[in-house]
């Protein structure tokens, strides 16, 4: 029934509200205390207490929750719950609850309206506690930075009137309105802020509202500075010095360049780069872009760069930069050795330089410095050379003794400089000087004579031997040539004879010799070296002529020209070893050759005649009987004893007589025997004369021939082509009787070639075989035309002396009235006689 009667009721408020309705209207602040009086509605319902409570007044409020009652008892209307505006109404300006009092009999509602009013219950608030601003630090003055407002749930003066900053140095704050009364407040940059001071600004932000008390609310307000590149790098020092010794290896720490920048992050990102360095240093440093250390990166050579000077530059990352300047000193240190610089050398030296003379000059020079500079020099002591030092590290090399090319020809000096380094270095030069020749010394002939031997008969052209002559000098001054000296060899010039190759030294014959011409000669060699000037020596060259058997023995008696053959006479008593005759025969040969042998070849008689196989005498071997015949005829052979042996052979006649008596063995009586006497006295006369005679005509022909060999020369000089002839020379003095033979008779035309040292022969050829003997070489001698060149010439002579006997003894044959046998006697004397001075001769 009772929600019956509310339903009802309210029915009946909504109807009447049309009409009647007009609310009581009553205000309330907030958060007051249960009971607190509201207001009191007696008069305004215009009813008293009594009625009030018979007519069981009550409240009824909308909603569920009752905020306020009715006290019937007075008619009061109290708080009954907390009232929160702020809940009930949020930010609405008005905030009304509403409820009714309800009445019965009669049934009244009347509505009443509590407005609830503010009350400053809440402080005004930040959405964050903590606001971050990040502001550069280079930001201009005056830069505005609008900051968050705060809430405040509370009204009208409640609200948030104002705000207020903490004291700091960079920052006011601006306040300002909006179109609705809010407040804003904007931060305003009073003083430029700098990182590098304060990184982060803490300011308090506060809000205040115009409640009674006043209530606050703050907000911290973080401010980072950022960071602007305003900071340039700095160096610590702006000069660095280091001392660097040379050869330093690569790598070594030099120093550490160091720049701080108080800017942050990449504004204080220093790297370090070399800042327009010469190429020099780049070569021989490096620098570390991050940490600023400078090490060794190539050689370091004091003698190249004693100072390096580097300029570093430090930059941020911002870009600004900063410079500083390494000094680097680079110390000595003795790692060059001395060298030895030849300025000049004289080489070849002229063994004959004197002394003092300069051969080489040179300098010692150090790149190093101070001691590691200083240098010495020496050389060896045993060489003729001695060191002279002169300005300026300059030293002279000359000669201290007189040198022999002969002996040592070059030398190597050894120049060993040093230096005051420690340790020392040394340095060697060896310096090579040649010695030239000088022409000081002539050629030397190997032999102090030479000898040879060439064989008779010898090919013109052929190699008699070899003459040397050594010269200790070298070159054109050792370079020797060959020439004879001009001299005679039987009358004739020795290059007519011989010949020598200028350049060799072979000496060869020109023309066939003859030994029974002549048997030896000797010829003078010079040899003289190409040096200037020339240096000459000579040679005595004596050539022996050897034998050859090309002469056959020649029978001298009995004589063998047919013509007249003379008989030998052998009284028929003659007893067995009668000495019939003697064969006698000469070889014209020497030694071997001309040792000659008999032998009896054939007889009319054998066994009757013997021949002495040495001594050519013919005997008899036994008793002649009566019936040998009267003419007897024996060939007898001579041989000689050569090789290949030459033989000719004798024919001997003999006549086998009655009554004749020996003169030797038999009859010597007295007055034959004076008579005898007196024949020898007359024949010893006769020879004597006939000796005169010869000898005359051989002094007149000797004469001759030597002036026509005068003439012959005096015309051969004055032409130099000469005839020569090569064979017959007539014989000009004793030793040479038994030569002159005619054995190889040609007639040479030779072209000395004048002066010419190359040539031995410029032409050398036979003219025509001659047979004759020229009359002016054999004056008074039978002329011969045996057309045989082989007959000796002296042949002919010996004809003639045996043909001058010979009538010399038939003279005395004549006087003497005799046989012509007794001649012939005398004649196998004179034979011998003749033989024996032949054999005196040779
Ligand atoms: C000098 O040196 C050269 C070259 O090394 C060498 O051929 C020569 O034999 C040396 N001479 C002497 C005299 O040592």
């Amino acid at each position: 029934m009772h929600l019956y009667r509310q339903g009802w009721s309210f029915f009946l408020f909504l109807c009447m509200c049309g009409a009647i309705c007009e609310s009581f209207h009553y205000s309330v602040p907030e958060e007051k205390k249960s009971g607190s009086l509201v207001a009191n509605v007696l008069k305004d319902l215009k009813v008293d207490v009594k009625e009030l409570v018979n007519r069981r007044a009550r409240l009824v409020s909308e909603g569920t929750k009752q905020y306020f009652q009715l006290d019937p008892q007075s008619g009061n209307v109290i708080v009954h719950e907390r009232i929160d505006r702020e809940a009930l109404c949020d930010q609405k300006d008005l905030c009304i609850l509403t409820a009714e009092i309800v009445l019965e009999n009669p049934l009244q509602v009347q509505r009443i309206e509590v407005e609830i009013e503010d009350v400053n219950d809440n402080s005004p608030q930040f959405s964050k506690k903590e606001y971050h601003f990040k502001i550069p630090e280079q930001v201009p003055m005056n830069t505005r930075f609008p900051l968050e407002t705060a809430e405040d749930s509370d009204k009208g003066d409640n609200a948030v009137q104002n705000y207020t900053l903490s004291p700091n140095g960079h920052f006011t704050l601006d306040v300002k309105s909006r179109r609705d009364g809010s407040k804003y407040a904007e931060l305003v940059l009073q003083r430029q802020l700098d990182r590098e001071e304060n990184a982060q600004l803490f300011l308090i932000l506060s809000a205040v509202d115009g409640g009674t008390p006043k209530r606050t609310g703050t907000m911290n307000i973080v401010i980072d500075v950022l960071d602007t590149n305003d900071n340039f790098p700095q160096f610590g020092d702006s000069l660095y010095k280091v001392k660097l010794r040379e050869n330093t290896p690569r790598g070594t720490l030099v120093t550490k360049v160091e720049a701080t920048d108080r800017d942050f992050g990449s504004f204080g990102e220093i790297t370090y780069f070399f800042s327009q360095v010469p190429k020099n240093v780049l070569k021989a440093f490096s620098l570390n872009k991050h940490t600023g250390e400078l090490t060794v990166a190539g050689s370091i050579d004091y003698e190249e760069e004693r100072n390096y000077a580097i300029n570093i530059e430090a930059t941020d990352g911002g870009g600004l930069s900063a410079y500083c300047q390494v000094m680097v000193e680079v110390e000595d240190r003795n790692d060059n050795a001395p060298e030895v610089t030849l300025t000049s050398l004289t080489s070849p030296l002229p063994e004959d330089s004197p002394s003092d003379t300069v051969v080489a000059l040179f300098r010692v020079t150090d790149r190093d410095s101070g001691d590691n500079g200083r240098t010495a020099c020496t050389t060896e002591a045993s060489l003729p050379f001695l060191l002279k030092k002169s300005v300026n590290n300059y030293y002279q090399l000359v000669t201290q003794q007189p040198l022999d090319r002969e002996k040592d020809s070059e030398y190597n000096i050894t120049v060993t400089a040093t230096d005051g380094g420690s340790p020392r270095l040394t340095s060697t030069r060896i310096i090579n000087v040649q010695i030239s020749d000088i022409n000081d010394n002539a050629p030397v002939f190997e032999k102090s004579t030479y000898e040879m031997q060439l064989w008779e008969n010898n090919i013109p052209g052929l190699l008699i031997g070899l003459i040397q002559a050594k010269d200790l000098d070298t070159e054109q001054n050792s370079k020797v040539t060959y020439s004879l000296l001009p001299g005679e060899v039987s009358d004739q010039p020795a290059s007519s004879y011989v010949s020598i190759n200028s350049e060799t030294g072979n000496l060869y014959a020109i023309r066939s010799v003859d030994y029974e011409q002549i048997k030896e000669f000797q010829v003078t060699v010079r040899a003289v070296d190409n040096g200037s000037p020339p240096l000459s020596s000579e040679v005595i060259v004596r050539v022996v002529i050897m034998d050859e058997n090309d002469n056959a023995p020649f029978i001298l008696y009995p004589l063998q020209n047919g013509t007249s053959p003379s008989n030998d006479l052998v009284p028929r008593g003659a007893e067995a070893g009668y000495l019939v005759t003697k064969v006698v025969a000469v070889d014209r040969d020497s030694g071997q050759n001309s040792w000659l042998s008999y032998e009896l070849l054939k007889a009319t008689e054998p066994g009757l005649f013997s021949v002495g196989a040495q001594n050519g005498e013919v005997k008899t071997m036994r008793p002649i009987n009566k019936r040998d015949s009267l003419k007897q005829k024996l060939i007898i052979g001579v041989r000689d004893n050569g090789h290949p042996p030459q033989s000719t052979s004798a024919t001997l006649s003999i006549l086998l007589v009655d009554g004749f008596s020996d003169p030797y063995m038999k009859s010597v009586d007295v007055p034959k025997d004076e008579m005898v006497q007196e024949e020898d006295r007359t024949l010893t006369m006769y020879l004597v004369i006939c000796l005169a005679v010869i000898s005359f005509i051989f002094l007149v022909s000797a004469v001759v021939f030597v002036a026509v060999k005068i003439q012959k020369r005096r015309k051969f000089i004055a032409s130099s082509t000469v005839n020569f002839p090569v064979g017959p020379n007539y014989p000009e003095n004793y030793e040479d009787v038994d030569s002159g033979s005619l054995s190889r008779a040609y007639n040479y035309e030779v072209c000395l070639a004048g002066g010419s040292l190359n040539s031995e022969f410029r032409f050398l050829r036979p003219l025509f075989p001659v047979f004759s003997v020229e009359p002016s070489q054999n004056q008074g001698i039978q002329k011969m035309s045996t057309g045989s060149q082989e007959v000796p010439s002296h042949a002919a002579e010996g004809q003639l002396m045996s043909e001058a006997r010979g009538a010399v003894s038939e003279d005395a044959a004549a006087r003497a009235g005799g046989p012509s046998c007794a001649g012939n006697q005398a004649i196998t004397a004179n034979a011998n006689i003749g033989q024996n001075d032949w054999l005196a001769y040779q």
